[in-house]
C-alpha cells in the first residue's frame, strides 16, 4: 500500500507501472473505441501508433500539471479538442477517465480502489480546463 504518497505521486508512480509495457496504449484506444461507435468513427483516419505516442506524452502532461506544472501543454489541448478544431464534445471526457482507469486497472500490478479514486482526483483538473475551453 502506497497511499502515504502525495497524490500526484502516487498517480506518476503508477503510471510509469502501467504504461512500461508498450500494449497499455493499445488496450486504452480499444476500451475507449470500444464506449461507443460514435468515438471510434473520430478514430477511423487515424494513424493509431503515431497517436499512441501521442496520448503517452498528453497523459504525462495531465499528471505533470497535478504536480504543479503550468497548464500550457493542457492549455494546447484545450485548443486542439475545442469546438472550432476537432470539436471534441466535453461529454466526451467522462468516457474517455473510464477508459484510463480500466487500462491502469489492467496494466498497474499495484491498482485498487483508492488508486482508482486518486486518479479520477488528480486528473479532473485538467480535464476540467480542457472541457471548459471546448466552446472559446
Ligand atoms: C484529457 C483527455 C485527452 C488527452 C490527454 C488527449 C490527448 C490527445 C493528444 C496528445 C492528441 C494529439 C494532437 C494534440 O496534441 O492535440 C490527441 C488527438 C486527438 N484526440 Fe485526444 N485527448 C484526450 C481526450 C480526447 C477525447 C475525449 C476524444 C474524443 C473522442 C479525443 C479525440 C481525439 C482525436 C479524434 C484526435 C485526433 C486524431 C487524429 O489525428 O486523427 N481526445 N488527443
Amino acid at each position: 500500500m502506497s497511499s502515504h504518497l502525495d497524490p500526484a505521486e502516487w498517480v506518476f508512480q503508477s503510471y510509469g507501472r502501467a504504461c512500461n509495457d508498450p500494449r497499455f496504449f493499445e488496450v486504452f484506444y480499444s476500451n475507449f473505441m470500444g464506449k461507443s461507435d460514435e468515438i471510434r468513427s473520430m478514430f477511423v483516419d487515424t494513424d493509431m501508433s503515431a497517436q499512441r505516442g501521442l496520448l503517452r506524452g498528453g497523459v504525462m502532461w495531465l499528471v505533470m500539471h497535478a504536480r504543479g506544472m503550468s497548464d500550457t501543454k493542457i492549455r494546447a489541448l484545450g485548443e486542439s479538442h475545442s469546438k472550432k478544431q476537432m470539436n471534441i464534445h466535453p461529454s466526451l471526457y467522462g468516457q474517455w477517465l473510464d477508459a484510463l482507469v480500466e487500462t491502469l486497472n489492467a496494466f498497474d500490478p499495484e491498482f485498487n480502489d483508492e488508486l482508482d479514486t486518486v486518479w479520477r482526483e488528480v486528473l479532473n483538473p485538467g480535464i476540467k480546463l480542457i472541457q471548459s475551453m471546448y466552446e472559446d
